[in-house]
C-alpha cells in the first residue's frame, strides 16, 4: 500500500518505519525538522521517502494521522483534499498540556474527524498502543499469539485496510466495532498512558501490557 503519515514524531516515526519495513511505499510528513523526516526516511529502508503533507496524502490508499491534537486542523489544512482516503487516527483528543480528554462521553476525537472529513473513511486504530511498544511488537510479528489491539470505524473497507496494517505492525486486530466506540477506547488509552508514564517504573509498565497478552 501506499501510506502518507500525518505527522512523523512518537506514533508518525515509529509505525512509518514498521510499516515500511513491512513491505509498504511511505512518505514521511509534517516536522518542524525536514532533515529528521529525510533521516527517518532512510532508517526505514527502500519504499520511504520524507515529503509535505500534501505529497504524503497524494497518491495514498491510507493515511496516518499522528499528530497532538491541536494541530489537527493545521496539518489536514497542509495535505489538501482527503477525499476518498483511509484516514487512520491515533490522535487522542487531548488538550494542550496533556492532562486531560478535550471530547469524552458522548462523541470522541475520532467522530469529530469524520465530520471535519466526510469524504474520506475515518478509522480509529493504534491510539490503544503506547509507541514505545510498537518496534518490539513488530519484531516479533511471526509469533504465533499476538498482542492484541482495538480498532473501529464505520466503513468496511477502510476497516479492512486498518486491519491489514494492523496485522502488518504485528498485532492481532479486533474489530471494536462502529466508529463511536472511540468514545470508550480513548479514555482508556488515557489510562495506559497514565499508568505508563505517571508510575514510578515509567513506560515498561507498557512492555508489561505487551508481555502479559503475550503470555495469554
Ligand atoms: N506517543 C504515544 O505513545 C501515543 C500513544 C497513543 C496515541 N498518541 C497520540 O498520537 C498523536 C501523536 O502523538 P506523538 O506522541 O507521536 O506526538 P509527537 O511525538 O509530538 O509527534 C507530533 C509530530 O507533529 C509534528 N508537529 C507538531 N507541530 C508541528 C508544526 N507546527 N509544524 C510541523 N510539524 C509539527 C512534530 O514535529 P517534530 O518532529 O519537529 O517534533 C512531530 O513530528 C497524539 O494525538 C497523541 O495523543 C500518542
Amino acid at each position: 500500500m501506499r501510506i502518507g503519515i500525518l505527522g512523523s514524531g512518537l506514533m508518525g516515526g515509529k509505525l512509518g518505519r514498521v510499516f515500511a519495513r513491512a513491505g509498504h511505499d511511505v512518505v514521511f510528513s509534517y516536522s518542524h525538522d525536514k532533515a529528521k523526516l529525510e533521516r527517518l526516511a532512510r532508517e526505514a529502508g527502500a519504499g520511504a521517502r520524507a515529503g509535505t503533507p500534501r505529497e504524503a496524502a497524494q497518491d495514498a490508499e491510507a493515511v496516518l494521522l499522528a499528530v497532538h491534537w491541536s494541530r489537527v486542523n493545521d496539518v489536514l489544512k497542509q495535505a489538501g483534499s482527503l477525499s476518498g482516503k483511509v484516514v487512520i487516527t491515533c490522535s487522542l483528543p487531548m488538550n494542550r498540556s496533556d492532562t486531560d480528554l478535550v471530547v469524552a462521553h458522548t462523541s470522541s476525537g475520532a467522530e469529530k474527524l469524520a465530520r471535519k472529513l466526510r469524504r474520506a473513511a475515518v478509522v480509529s486504530a493504534f491510539g490503544t498502543v503506547p509507541s514505545e511498544v510498537l518496534f518490539a511488537v513488530f519484531e516479533k510479528r511471526k509469533r504465533k499469539k499476538r498482542p492484541s489491539l482495538i480498532y473501529c470505524g464505520d466503513d468496511k473497507r477502510a476497516k479492512k485496510v486498518a486491519a491489514q496494517l494492523i496485522r502488518d505492525a504485528g498485532f492481532d486486530p479486533v474489530d471494536a466495532g462502529p466508529l463511536r466506540m472511540a468514545r470508550y477506547s480513548e479514555p482508556f488509552t488515557l489510562l495506559i498512558a497514565q499508568l505508563a508514564y505517571e508510575g514510578d517504573e515509567g513506560p515498561a509498565l507498557a512492555y508489561r501490557f505487551e508481555r502479559f497478552e503475550e503470555r495469554g
